[in-house]
């Protein structure tokens, strides 16, 4: 009768536990700059991509012939509108993500960690086992991969949300596969086969 209540005891102290080591186990995203450290060539390159400016297009002013004709008012500043800063930022509202262009300005635009996801545990294997690691324990860590994954560019592209999609034009198709290839709109293939290996 007495050992009830301590199991329950137990049992709730180890569900809690569970709960903070999952709310831990989040990576939080840690921003481009902290990329370029290790990958300086793909920073660059993306730095001047159309990801990298993709904040600027909620600009007043900017794109007006598309903006009209998704019904949108060109005069108008869209850089605080909820509906449209989470796709055209990194992380909106996630931990460590933008927040808004005064206090996250780093953070503006398509990042690094919109593609690759949140980077603050993947980030660590990369920097201790280099060439060694697995696609599987990235991934275990938060590490996503658009090339294997349609849905890494789908969060955006071709998205109820987005004003811009196909049935508006058909330049706005998104063929995930095609799309790929268009590596200018973030950074290039590197030059010799990445000397990744399993090891
Ligand atoms: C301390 C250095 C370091 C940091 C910081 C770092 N990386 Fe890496 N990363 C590496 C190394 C080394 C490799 C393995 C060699 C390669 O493929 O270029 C790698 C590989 C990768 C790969 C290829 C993975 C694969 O499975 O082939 C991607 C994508 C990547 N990094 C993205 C990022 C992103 C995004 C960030 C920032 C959130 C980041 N890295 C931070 C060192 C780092
Ligand atoms: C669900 C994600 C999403 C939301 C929400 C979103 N966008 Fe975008 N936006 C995109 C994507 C993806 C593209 C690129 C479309 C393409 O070129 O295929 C884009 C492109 C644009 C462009 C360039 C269009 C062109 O043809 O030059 C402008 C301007 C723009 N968005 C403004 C906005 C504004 C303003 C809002 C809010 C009313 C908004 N977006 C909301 C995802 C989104
Ligand atoms: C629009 C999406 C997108 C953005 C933004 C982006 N990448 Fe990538 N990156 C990819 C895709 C897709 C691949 C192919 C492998 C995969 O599926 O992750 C890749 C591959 C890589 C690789 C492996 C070698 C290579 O080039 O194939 C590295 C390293 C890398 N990215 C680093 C970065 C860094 C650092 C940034 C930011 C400065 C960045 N990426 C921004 C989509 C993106
Ligand atoms: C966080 C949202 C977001 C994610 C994730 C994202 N994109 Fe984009 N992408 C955009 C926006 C916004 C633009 C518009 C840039 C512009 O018009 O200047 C864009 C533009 C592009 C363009 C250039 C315009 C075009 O359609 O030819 C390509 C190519 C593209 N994205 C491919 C990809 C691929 C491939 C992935 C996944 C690996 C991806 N994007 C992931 C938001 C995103």
């Amino acid at each position: 009768m007495k050992k009830w209540p301590a199991i329950q005891m137990l049992s709730i102290v180890f569900f809690l536990t569970v709960i903070v080591q999952t709310a831990e186990a989040k990576p939080k995203y840690i921003g481009a700059a902290k990329c370029a450290s290790c990958h300086k060539s793909n920073y660059l390159a993306w730095k001047t991509s159309s990801h990298a400016k993709a904040f600027n297009l909620l600009e007043a002013g900017k794109r007006k012939k598309a903006k009209r004709l998704a019904g949108l008012d060109p005069k108008k500043d869209y850089t605080a509108d909820k509906k449209c800063v989470k796709c055209h930022v990194t992380g909106y509202r996630k931990k460590g993500g933008f927040k808004d262009i005064k206090s996250t300005p780093q953070l503006a635009g398509v990042g690094c960690e919109s593609c690759h996801g949140a980077g603050s545990k993947y980030a660590v294997l990369h920097d201790k086992k280099m060439y060694g690691f697995e696609k599987k324990e990235a991934t275990n860590l938060g590490q996503l991969y658009g090339a294997d994954d349609e849905a890494v560019c789908l969060v955006c592209h071709a998205h109820k949300d987005s004003p811009f999609h196909e049935k508006l034009d058909n330049k706005y198709k998104f063929d995930w596969k095609e799309k790929l290839k268009v590596r200018k709109a973030y950074h290039p293939k590197p030059k010799k086969k990445s000397s990744f290996s399993f090891m």
